[in-house]
């Protein structure tokens, strides 16, 4: 994977503020790698458009080419599946351990041929990952599971049977993937605290244009009627913009733009983020489709509280490039990561580029601020970190080398190529 070395070089402005023009938003890993797994559910394949070209995507058509699925690549950004008759519903263990998002073709795999195994998903290190929420929701739905050699085999000869479940955490994955097995149920399915994130949405959306019966999506109560197949009559799916990486744009632009425009993006599903962004003193333009961040020498940036909360709440996804802004922040910010274990390892790295930031306990930490920073060879432990990196590259004096790209390219399109198109000096390398 990265025997050549391959990295990233990017030279920071000092916190000089360089960047101007647009950059556009692609569609969201998060919702497509789901719609790539709902494509099982569908007898008569499923087109997917506007889908990014990132290695996550790669991994789950790899998979479901693996299982037997057809899957073409039409036109730029437009895919085709088909999971016919005959499909290997054993999902390839060195494929599915490599990304968490292979979790969710169990579902509708589950709920077309009434059987799956898989090996424990794999996915970016935030700590330990389980999948209880899964199985205590399948057991519930009539599922037999047999675990062994780590590997989970799951039957269901008659099919899957509506129940109500109530999840024991808010998961988004969880979510997904059980309301996706339950919309080939027999019955009525209910799903109590569920995740309410926008690509939930968006996914209850399309399933219910080809013939799903799904209410509630959005909310911590969703109903799904189980009928008996699911048909796309040639509607196409098409990826709604990455919330997660409009806010990392947004937030790299707060730092280091004079005049810089998201664009492509969905300001509705970014209210937290840019709610905090203003309280901090970023000047921001916020339009239907875009956001538009301006800055000069004069702008000085305050410090805020930030605590990380299921969807409408503060992503944890964008906790970590919210980490580089805050370095920049006059006076003192606390971080409360509230969903994973083990999201703010990556400060160690910031620290050694001359961030000042204390760790209170493995979720919580006190940032204090302006501070300058200096470029430094750094490994992307994760794409969120990586892309945090990146940022803070930007905001140092100084050249920096950002290491395990994979990691950065599994979620983010040619990052090097859109950021260097408002100016910010970034090169691929293979050292
Ligand atoms: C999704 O992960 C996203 N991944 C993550 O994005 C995102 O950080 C996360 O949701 C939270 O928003 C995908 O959509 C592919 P969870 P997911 O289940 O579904 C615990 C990124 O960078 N939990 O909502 O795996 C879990 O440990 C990634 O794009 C259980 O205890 O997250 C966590 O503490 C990283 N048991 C909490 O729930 C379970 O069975 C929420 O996790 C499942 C989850």
């Amino acid at each position: 994977m990265e025997s050549k070395r391959e990295v990233f070089v990017v030279r920071g402005t000092a916190g000089k503020r360089t960047l101007q023009g647009s950059i556009p938003v692609y569609g969201a890993k998060n919702a497509v790698l789901k719609a790539f797994a709902a494509s099982v559910l569908f007898e008569d394949g499923m087109t997917l458009q506007n889908v990014p070209a990132i290695e996550d995507v790669h991994r789950i058509t790899e998979l479901l080419e693996k299982s037997g699925a057809q899957v073409s690549f039409d036109k730029k950004r437009t895919y085709t599946v088909l999971a016919g008759k005959k499909f290997d519903t054993n999902l390839d263990t060195t494929l599915a351990k490599r990304f968490r998002a292979s979790v969710v073709l169990t579902g509708p795999i589950l709920a077309r041929y009434k059987k799956v195994s898989f090996p424990h998903p794999g996915g970016c290190v935030l700590g330990g990952r389980p999948i209880d929420v899964f199985l205590s929701a399948y057991e519930a739905l009539g599922v037999k599971i047999v675990h062994k050699s780590d590997r989970y085999f799951l039957t269901a000869p008659k099919g899957l049977q509506g129940a109500i479940i109530n999840f024991r955490v808010q998961s988004v994955t969880g979510t997904e993937t059980i309301m996706m097995a339950a919309t080939l149920a027999k019955g009525v399915t209910v799903l109590k605290n569920a995740a309410m994130e926008p690509e939930i949405v968006e996914l209850a959306n399309y399933l219910n244009q080809s013939g799903a019966k799904i209410e509630g999506a959005g909310t911590p109560t969703i109903t799904i009627t189980g009928v008996k197949s699911l048909r796309t009559n040639n509607v196409s799916y098409v990826t709604m913009p990455d919330r997660i990486e409009a806010g990392s744009f947004i937030i790299l632009a707060s730092l280091l733009g004079k005049d810089v425009t998201v664009t492509h993006c969905e300001p509705l599903h970014m209210e937290s983020l840019l709610q905090h962004l203003s309280m901090m003193g970023v000047d921001l333009t916020i339009g239907k489709d875009f956001v538009r961040v301006r800055g000069n020498a004069k702008t000085k940036l305050t410090s805020i509280d930030v605590k990380t909360h299921e969807y409408p709440g503060f992503p944890t996804d964008i906790q970590a490039p919210m980490m580089i802004a805050l370095t920049q922040a006059a006076g003192e910010s606390t971080v409360f990561e509230t969903i994973f274990e083990d999201r703010l390892r990556y400060v160690e790295s910031l620290k050694i580029m001359g961030a000042d930031v204390t760790t209170m306990n493995p979720l919580q930490v006190i940032v204090r601020g302006p501070r300058s920073l200096r470029g430094k060879e750094l490994e992307s432990p994760d794409l969120r970190a990586g892309l945090a990196y990146l940022i803070a590259a930007g905001v140092a004096e100084g050249e920096s080398i950002i290491g395990m790209v994979y990691n950065i390219d599994r979620g983010y399109e040619k990052i090097e190529d859109r950021l260097s198109a408002i100016g910010f000096s970034i090169q691929r390398k293979i050292l």
